[in-house]
C-alpha cells in the first residue's frame, strides 16, 4: 500500500488485464460493457463519517440481503467522461458540476452529501490509475460512473446510517449503436417519469427503474428512446428515457424544457445553452407541447431536434412516433445547427478548440 495522489490510498490490482487484451477490447467497446482494472471506494457511517478512501482492484460487493439499497432503492449516481489528450494525459469535462449535482441528489434521497473535493479527488485518482483504458478513437472516452448506495442490515423504513460511495469506469464509444444518422422516439401516453415534488431532478436509480417499462415499449414500437410528457397535463415534453431534448427552429432560435423540478439538470444541456447564447442564438427555456412539436415539424417551423446527455452527447432526432402516427424532422439526419452546437461542445471536450469557459480539467 502506498499513499496515492489526492489523498486516496492506492492499492494497484494484482491482476491487471494484459495490454494486448485491453487493446482488443478498446477497438469497438460499445457502451457500458468494457470495464477498467480499478475502482474508487469511500465508505460512510454515522460515527466515522467518510473514511477508507481508496483506489483498489475492481471487485464485486458483498452485502447483507437486508441492505436497504436492495429493498428501498436508496441510491444515486452520476455520469461523466474523461477524454484522451494527445500528450498521453486526459481531461475531465466540468467535473465540478457533477460533484454539485451528486451532493444535491444525495440530499433529496436522505443520504449524506459527499464533500465535493472528495468526489473530485476520487474521480481524478481513478482516471490516473486507468488512463490507458481511454479508447484512442474519434468518439471514444472513459465513462465514469460515481454512485452511492445505502448499506446495512435492517428493513425499517428510515434513511440508512451506512453508505458506500464508489466510482467505476467504462471504456465507451457512441451510446447509440445503430447505423442510422438519427434516432427515433416513441411518445408514451401511459407512463409518466416524474411529478413536481417527486425525485425527477435527482439522479437516482429509481427514476430510471421507473422508466424502463416505457423504454421497453419504445423498443417494441421500433424506436430508440421514449419521450416523457408532464404528469399533470400530459402534453408538455419533459425529457427522454435517459437524456434531455432540444428543439431548433427555422428562425435560428432554440428551445428546451425549463428546469421546473421534474427534469434532470443535464450538464450537457447546460453547456449547450451557454454555447448557443454565446453564438448569439435566441435561446428559450420554455415548455413545448407535443401537439406544437408535431405542428411545427409539419409546417417546417421546426427544422431540427436533438437528444443530449453525457452518454448520448448530441444525437439528432429523426422521427417521433405516437399511437396515431409518426412525424419526421427535417432530413432525418444531423442538421446544420445541431452539427454546429455539437462540434462547439465536442471540440472543447476533446481539446481541439480553446476552452474559454474553463470547463476542462487536465488530469
Ligand atoms: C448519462 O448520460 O451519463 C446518463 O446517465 C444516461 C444513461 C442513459 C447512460
Amino acid at each position: 500500500h502506498k499513499a496515492g495522489e489526492a489523498g486516496l490510498l492506492f492499492e494497484p490490482t494484482a491482476k491487471p488485464v494484459p495490454a494486448e487484451e485491453r487493446a482488443r477490447l478498446l477497438i469497438d467497446p460499445g457502451f457500458g460493457r468494457v470495464f477498467t482494472d480499478h475502482m474508487a471506494i469511500i465508505e460512510y457511517d454515522e460515527e466515522k463519517d467518510w473514511h477508507g478512501a481508496r483506489i483498489t482492484a475492481r471487485h464485486p460487493f458483498t452485502m447483507d440481503p437486508a441492505s436497504p439499497v436492495l429493498h428501498y432503492a436508496q441510491e444515486i449516481f452520476e455520469g461523466m467522461k474523461a477524454y484522451r489528450r494527445p500528450n498521453g494525459g486526459a481531461a475531465l469535462f466540468r467535473p465540478d458540476a457533477n460533484a454539485r449535482r451528486f451532493a444535491k441528489s444525495a440530499i433529496r434521497m436522505a443520504m449524506p452529501p459527499l464533500p465535493e473535493d472528495m468526489f473530485l479527488e476520487s474521480v481524478r485518482a481513478l482516471v490516473r490509475a486507468d488512463r490507458e483504458w481511454i479508447p484512442d478513437t474519434e468518439d471514444g472516452s472513459l465513462y465514469l460512473r460515481p454512485f452511492m448506495i445505502a448499506n446495512g442490515s435492517f428493513l425499517g423504513m428510515r434513511p440508512s446510517t451506512q453508505f458506500i460511495y464508489a466510482v467505476i469506469a467504462s471504456s465507451v464509444g457512441a451510446y447509440f449503436r445503430n447505423d442510422s444518422p438519427s434516432v427515433s422516439l416513441w411518445v408514451t401516453r401511459e407512463y409518466v417519469r416524474a411529478a413536481r415534488g417527486g425525485t425527477g431532478e435527482a439522479k437516482c436509480g429509481g427514476n430510471y427503474a421507473g422508466s424502463l417499462v416505457a423504454q421497453a415499449e419504445a423498443l417494441r414500437q421500433g424506436c430508440d428512446q421514449v419521450v416523457f410528457l408532464d404528469a399533470v397535463e400530459r402534453r408538455w415534453v419533459e425529457e427522454l428515457g435517459g437524456m434531455n431534448v432540444f428543439f431548433l427552429f427555422s428562425d435560428g432560435s432554440i428551445q428546451t424544457p425549463p428546469l421546473d423540478g421534474t427534469i434532470l439538470h443535464g450538464v450537457t444541456r447546460d453547456s449547450l445553452l451557454t454555447l448557443a447564447r454565446d453564438m448569439g442564438l435566441a435561446v428559450r427555456e420554455e415548455p413545448y407541447s407535443i401537439e406544437q412539436w408535431k405542428a411545427d415539424a409539419e409546417s417546417g417551423r421546426l427544422t431540427e431536434a436533438f437528444a443530449c446527455g453525457t452518454a448520448a452527447v448530441v444525437t439528432p432526432i429523426g422521427s417521433v412516433k405516437e399511437a396515431d402516427g409518426t412525424f419526421t424532422i427535417g432530413g432525418q439526419s444531423m442538421g446544420p445547427l445541431t452539427a454546429r452546437l455539437r462540434s462547439a461542445l465536442v471540440d472543447i471536450q476533446r481539446g481541439s478548440a480553446p476552452d474559454p469557459y474553463g470547463w476542462t480539467e487536465l488530469v
